[in-house]
């Protein structure tokens, strides 16, 4: 299936079929015109808890709620028109209970339009997923480096080095027969990856993994350049958007105080109403 000759928006189904075939491709958005840009390209969207990040300057993604992703789900959804949108499960929002996890998912997905929501966890949300799913909640899994468990993980290593490959593995064979419909595989060593990918029957999306993945994601702020507090090995800058930016404020600031904008282009005249401007 390629983004481009898409006329609807793939259904999680269509995700899980494209395991194997052409790499899925994906990005984080959070904003309308983020969404835009990326809808033409991208097979299915998250408007991941990254947001709280890069968008909010929180120290990590434990601070994010209910009510942001809310928000920057709707405005993700008014950009799309061919992509699939997924929305990420807040910390604290679906770890309580099965039953919890149930009242937001729906709430998210009924608020935003969202086709899928994504949580973190291995076997630990294998239970959860399952209960989800047989309620009409398609789930992505997020095993490896799950960013809502840095403080019980002791930082944002590398998962599943030496032994504790196994039991990555199990996280993903886990959340896999729980129903998830795709699993992102997050910072963790290339090989361990591949065997995952060959392992599991639903589609891989890496980031920080391998490109034998089924699929990838990257945030967006972080493949333009746009969230500079630091860049993670897995990264890729297709831009500099950061670094152009600040350039592009230094010389506006810089015409402003010198007189040069607004120039003659930018001002109006007093001609009347109905000539030309
Ligand atoms: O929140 C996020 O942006 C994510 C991706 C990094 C997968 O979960």
């Amino acid at each position: 299936m390629s983004a481009t000759a898409r006329k609807t928006a793939p259904m999680p189904d269509d995700i899980r079929a494209m395991k194997g075939g052409t790499p899925i491709v994906s990005l984080t958005a959070y904003t309308t015109p983020m969404a835009q840009m990326m809808d033409a390209h991208c097979d299915f969207v998250l408007v991941g808890d990254s947001v709280g990040m890069v968008l909010h300057g929180l120290p990590s993604t434990l601070g994010v709620t209910m009510e942001m992703m809310e928000m920057h789900g709707r405005a993700v959804a008014r950009g799309l028109s061919r992509a699939m949108m997924v929305i990420d499960m807040p910390f604290g929002s679906y770890e309580e209970s099965r039953e919890q996890a149930f009242r937001n998912a729906a709430r998210l997905m009924a608020s935003t339009g969202a086709g899928a929501v994504k949580l973190e966890g291995g076997v630990a949300m294998a239970d959860t997923i399952a209960f989800l799913v047989a309620r009409g909640i398609p789930v992505m899994a997020h095993v490896g480096l799950t960013p809502q468990s840095i403080n019980t993980l002791g930082g944002y290593k590398v998962q599943g080095r030496g032994d504790a490959g196994e039991a990555l593995m199990a996280d993903a064979q886990a959340v896999a027969d729980a129903g998830a419909f795709a699993v992102v595989l997050e910072k963790v060593p290339e090989t361990l990856a591949d065997e995952v990918t060959a392992a599991v029957h639903i589609p891989t999306i890496g980031i920080g993994a391998s490109a034998g993945c089924d699929g990838q994601i990257l945030v967006l702020d972080d493949m333009l350049g746009l969230f500079t507090a630091f860049k993670a090995k897995f990264v890729k800058r297709y831009a500099e958007l950061g670094a152009d930016g600040a350039e592009a404020i230094a010389a506006y600031a810089d015409d402003v105080r010198a007189r040069r904008f607004p120039g003659p282009e930018h001002v109006f005249g007093d001609a009347a109403p109905g000539a030309k401007p």
